[in-house]
């Protein structure tokens, strides 16, 4: 199995979650490529590529527009593949927060009318540090509203890595290997 592990960062979470999926795909015995959707300079290559683990984060309620971009641009060859979304927010890391995580990920999903194989709503992180005023008042204000966390503790890391871990064995578990074939 060789594995395109596609994920998009802004303030750096997801870079950190793409990076944990490959190292957990390398020790499963999968071939991986990791690549950045962000990055216009680099082609994304599909050849001998049989499965595909996207992971974006979610900034005002959106996917990065040029990851959506991608999605939509390379439908076909997502469709001939197995693939597994990764969609994190911090919206995820609440149970409260659960519905309106699940609402971004289905209005990407039609907007770009990528129907993925799997999916998991992942928890993101504050990361303070990153943010201008606006984002810290956005991030304070909107985003972590009415929740049980106040951003002015400094940088926080919601993602449980276990249960990433666990999606993951699951998704391969129902992935058939080339032997199936
Ligand atoms: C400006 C800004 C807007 C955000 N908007 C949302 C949002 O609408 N809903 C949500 O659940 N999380 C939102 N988040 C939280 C991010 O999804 C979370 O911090 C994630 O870990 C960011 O991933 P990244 O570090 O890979 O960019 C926002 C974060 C920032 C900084």
């Amino acid at each position: 199995m060789t594995a395109l592990i596609l994920y998009a960062t802004h303030e750096g979470q997801t870079g950190k979650i793409a990076r944990f999926v490959e190292t957990e795909l390398r020790k499963a015995g999968v071939e991986t490529r990791l690549a950045d959707a962000l990055d216009t300079t680099t082609d994304i290559d599909f050849a001998g590529v049989d499965t595909v683990i996207l992971a974006a984060p979610v900034h005002e309620r959106r996917h990065p527009k040029l990851f959506e971009a991608f999605l939509t641009a390379q439908q076909e060859a997502l469709e001939r593949r197995r693939t597994l979304m990764l969609s994190v927010s911090l919206s995820a890391a609440f149970p409260e927060g659960l519905e309106e995580a699940e609402e971004y990920l289905i209005e990407m999903k039609m907007r770009c009318r990528f129907d993925p194989d799997a999916e998991a709503l992942v928890a993101g992180a504050v990361r303070t540090s990153k943010y201008d005023y606006f984002a810290s008042q956005l991030v304070r204000h909107v985003v972590l509203r009415d929740r049980d966390y106040d951003p002015a503790q400094g940088e926080y890391e919601f993602t449980d890595w276990a249960a990433l871990r666990k999606t993951l064995s699951d998704f391969l578990a129902t992935t058939p290997t080339s032997q199936d074939a």
